[in-house]
């Protein structure tokens, strides 16, 4: 059966500090969509990268005393090392720097003049170096003599250059009709919402090139002018499928992209101009921009100019790249903020991994291990009892699919933790330990349901979770290639005859 396609992303770093908790949470919830397209049996893409040119690049590469080209590749490498660390499963690293990205850049960029969208004039306005931006001055504050952009905060600077400028204003009604046409382009509402009202207000040109510096993509026949690193990152997206050649496999396959995973500050970038270019050069714009809200240390966002990061190096050396993955897919979801600390990521591994899931895989591995010498048969019909529980769980799993189809993870992991706490009760109610001397049969059954809910959970938080729960899957012998969704469609995974394997403690419980 032919598979249909997914092309999913995440932002492309800059590559300018170290990575921080909100870099991790953007990647770690863009691998769940992934990996969860993965086993619902989509051909998937997924993509990930460094943003590497730019004002920012290059004053971070004088800062370190560096050529931007040799910052770039000591710093670029990190990032790439992190996809490794936090366990992603992207299909390709694309880099700013590489040819196979420039040459996308400069057909984009000819496409844009050809359809003239572009001319050139004067700049004269507020740039964020820290947030590669401008502004328009009804969004400047002043604070201590300095001005900051009261959108993100950062410290803008005066800018007065000539610049090449994108005919954003002309496209302003057809977004609007694109919005309207597509009301699932921007999830969630709240955020559609937010670019709708802000496209409405009125939208200027756009300055798509710099003089000031050198760092970056030249404006095609014209040394002076540096092509505006976001209309330069952007096209990462584009360059990744090989574009210019719409004929490659990849850009036939993948193009439109499905999913963009983004923050919400960069929420403008992707749902404004974006779409503009790719209309305006002929090419379709994606399918989705999904924007999540931001890991706040306390009140504030996690960055590295505020000071306030929490190294999720030091934080998987210490609990575990899976009780991180899960503890910020569960925290922080569906666009809002979330707060995170080490006291709720404890009580958030103790209450949901060691209690909950842990523990069910626990004590009926060893029940059977004990008493069963690892083997049991299912023989009987399903009780009443049986029933109900199997009933509780087929509601909880009914809407998964729609769920995660609408980056609502957090009910997706509610449900699927909620469907744990019930096998649990299952097990706790139906006691099978007492019918070791007088009807194994029975027992037999329960364990035997209580096991097929135990795979079935494993399967669910695979995306989330992938190697705590392919340490299970493994113990039941179900081969990789049987890790998907099938068994929503009302089948069961494993046989009636069954012999288990050993599993080890999945989470250690922490005091
Ligand atoms: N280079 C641009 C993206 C270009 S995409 C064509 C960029 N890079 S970034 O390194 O600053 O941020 C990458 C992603 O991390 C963004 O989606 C951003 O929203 C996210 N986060 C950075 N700090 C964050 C938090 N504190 N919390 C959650 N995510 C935030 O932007």
């Amino acid at each position: 059966m032919k598979k249909d396609n997914f092309f999913i992303t995440t932002p492309i770093y800059y590559p300018s500090g170290v990575p921080h908790m909100g870099h991790a949470y953007s990647s770690i919830l863009a691998d769940v969509f992934a990996r969860f397209k993965r086993i619902d049996n989509f051909n998937v893409c997924f993509l990930t990268g460094t943003d590497e040119h730019g004002l920012k690049i290059q004053k971070a590469a004088e800062r370190n005393n560096l050529e931007p080209s040799v910052y770039c590749e000591k710093i670029s490498k990190v990032f790439r090392e992190l996809t490794t660390t936090l366990n992603l499963s992207n299909d390709d690293f694309i880099r700013t720097t590489e040819k196979r990205h420039s040459k996308a850049v400069n057909e984009l960029w000819n496409r844009l003049v050809e359809s003239g969208d572009i001319y050139l004039s004067k700049y004269k306005g507020w740039y964020s170096v820290s947030d590669e931006a401008y502004y328009n001055s009804d969004e400047i504050v002043e604070k201590d003599g300095k001005k900051f952009s009261t959108f993100s905060g950062s410290q803008v600077e005066w800018v007065e250059e000539e610049s090449f400028f994108f005919k954003l204003s002309s496209w302003e009604k057809k977004l609007l009709e694109f919005y309207e046409q597509n009301d699932k382009f921007i999830l969630p509402i709240s955020r559609r919402n937010e670019v709708i009202n802000f496209v409405k207000s009125g939208l200027k040109d756009l300055s798509v090139s710099r003089t000031s510096f050198t760092w970056g993509i030249k404006v095609p026949n014209n040394d002076k002018h540096i092509i505006y690193v976001w209309l330069d990152a952007l096209t990462n997206y584009l360059s990744a499928l090989n574009f210019p050649n719409t004929n490659h496999e990849l850009y036939k396959n993948f193009w439109p992209a499905s999913l963009h995973v983004i923050g919400k500050d960069i929420l403008r970038f992707h749902a404004i101009y974006w779409p503009a270019f790719l209309l305006a050069a002929n090419i379709a714009p994606p399918i989705r921009v999904f924007s999540h809200g931001w890991i706040l240390s306390g009140d504030e966002k996690m960055s590295k100019s505020k000071g306030n990061i929490l190294n999720p190096l030091e934080i998987i050396d210490t609990y575990g790249i899976d009780e991180l993955r899960y503890y910020l897919m569960k925290e922080v979801s569906h666009g809002s903020d979330g707060s995170i600390s080490l006291k709720n990521l404890e009580e958030c591994i103790n209450s949901d991994l060691a209690n909950n899931y842990g523990n069910l895989c626990q004590r009926v591995f060893s029940f059977i291990k004990n008493n069963c010498e690892s083997k049991i048969i299912k023989t009987l019909n399903i009780s009443y009892a049986d029933k109900k529980f199997i009933e509780q769980v087929n509601l909880l799993t009914k809407n998964l699919k729609h769920d995660m189809n609408n980056q609502d993870l957090n009910k997706y992991i509610k449900s699927v933790i909620n469907i744990s706490f019930l096998t649990n009760k299952y097990i706790n109610d139906e006691e099978p330990w007492k019918l070791k001397n007088n009807n194994k049969e029975k027992m037999n059954n329960i364990l035997h349901i209580a096991i097929e809910q135990i795979a079935k959970i494993s399967i669910l938080l695979n995306p989330i979770i992938p190697k705590k729960t392919l340490k299970v899957l493994n113990a039941l012998k179900i081969d990789k290639k049987s890790v998907n969704l099938d068994f929503l469609n009302k089948k069961n995974i494993l046989s009636k005859t069954l012999t288990i394997g050993d599993l080890d403690i999945l989470f250690k419980k922490i005091s």
